[in-house]
């Protein structure tokens, strides 16, 4: 067995003599360079690191939490112990928390604690190395598949639009009359590239939001009429599964700055998912106060389990339900991101325990699924 190389910083002769004898009491091999300056033992761990380094805290050239700092520097794969007297010790969990792997305190020391302390920072360090060796793989793996996300989901688009496009044109007659039957199927097959595009936006967006490159294109628009739109949109899909989609919101209108086609995607994300798991009804609604816009869509499905509500935002997380299946679990966390870019925030909750009289006065008593509230920031004048 190689002996443990011990690097001993330490300018008190008495202790440098009571750890020797420490040692010496121990049955492995050991072998020791000894200085007490912090610019020497620098110096010695560059040319030829240690196994461990026992470091005191209060050397002639260096003091407290600079010690360990620069020794960490300068040799960044030695484990550290440091070593204080019993009224720093408050100083040495501070050390531990800069870098070094343990403490001693020189008063309550003896040979089994020297070397217990010796051995658990040689193994601390270990793993720390190892997360930390994971952790930068791990993060260029994200990276990788940022750039894959949105290499794929570039080139995916393209071809998408020619055939969702060709589809529309077949569905209006334009290459000759077709059958009711034939309508239908067209239909459908538009109504999947539609999904199929808002997938491949979100997967975009998803890269772009990573990367701080979501742009945001603000204008001064009609709410009601951003809303009205999508409550007619998803109406029609709806109304094919038996699901009717209807709007809720006093005839006065409200214009707030906000980048339109961002901001329906996000409400058309949520609702998209309302229609996914309403039974017959999702429904919308606006309320105001003098700082605040609310949109609330709700639905009158099963619900979210509780225990899943705070991380259905999270990326690629969907709940544990079986019509959860099928999606990719990013359009939450999309809608999320743009509605915060925006200054507002998101939350969903179960209307089936709602307690809230504020949700009651805007949300039929039969709708008792989920309900997602967009609080905007108001902005009368723009
Ligand atoms: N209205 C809702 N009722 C019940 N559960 C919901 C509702 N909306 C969202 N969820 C839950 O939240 C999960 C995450 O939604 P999200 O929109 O992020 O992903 P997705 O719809 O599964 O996939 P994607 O939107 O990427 O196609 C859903 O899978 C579902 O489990
Ligand atoms: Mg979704």
């Amino acid at each position: 067995m190689d002996p443990l190389s011990i690097l001993l910083v330490e300018d008190n002769p008495g202790d440098v003599r009571l750890l020797e004898s420490y040692l010496w009491e121990t049955s492995f091999p050991w072998k020791m360079r000894h200085t007490s300056y912090l610019e020497k033992a620098m110096q010695l761990a560059a040319s030829e690191p240690c196994d461990v380094c026992l470091l005191d805290l209060s050397l002639p050239d260096g003091f407290g939490l600079d010690t360990v700092t620069k020794m960490c520097l300068s040799c960044p794969l030695m484990p550290i112990v440091v070593m204080t007297s019993l009224n720093d010790e408050g100083l040495a969990v501070a050390a531990v928390r800069q870098g070094a792997q343990d403490y001693l305190v020189k008063n309550q020391l003896n040979s089994q604690l020297l070397i217990r302390s010796i051995r658990y920072a040689i193994e601390r360090k270990k793993s720390e190395e190892a997360l930390a060796q994971t952790v930068s793989e791990l993060r260029k793996m994200d990276a990788l598949k940022d750039k894959f996300l949105s290499v794929v989901s570039h080139d995916l688009r393209n071809p998408l639009a020619v055939i969702t496009g060709v589809l529309e044109l077949i569905g209006s007659g334009f290459y000759g009359a077709i059958t009711p039957l034939q309508h239908e199927a067209v239909k459908d097959a538009i109504q999947s590239g539609d999904r199929m595009n808002r997938l491949i936006r979100d997967l975009l967006d998803v890269s772009r939001i990573e990367a701080g490159t979501l742009v945001l294109e603000r204008h001064l628009v009609s709410l009601l009429m951003l809303l009205k739109r999508i409550v007619f949109e998803a109406d029609i899909v709806g109304r094919g599964r038996g699901i009717q989609v209807v709007g809720d919101w006093k005839p006065e209108d409200l214009m707030i700055q906000v980048d339109p086609d961002r901001m329906t995607q996000a409400i058309e994300n949520i609702v998209s998912n309302a229609l996914r798991f309403a039974s017959h009804e999702v429904q919308l609604s606006v309320t105001t106060d003098a700082n605040e816009i609310r949109i609330l869509i709700a639905d009158d499905g099963p619900g979210i389990p509780p225990s899943e509500l705070s991380k259905i935002f999270d990326r690629f997380t969907q709940a544990d339900t079986e019509r959860s299946k099928g999606g990719l679990g990013l359009g939450l966390s999309v809608a999320q991101e743009i509605i915060l870019a925006h200054g507002g925030r998101v939350w969903a909750e179960n209307l089936s325990y709602r307690l809230d009289t504020d949700l009651s006065d805007h949300i039929s008593d039969h709708i008792s699924g989920a309900c997602f509230t967009i609080v905007l920031p108001y902005t009368k004048e723009g």
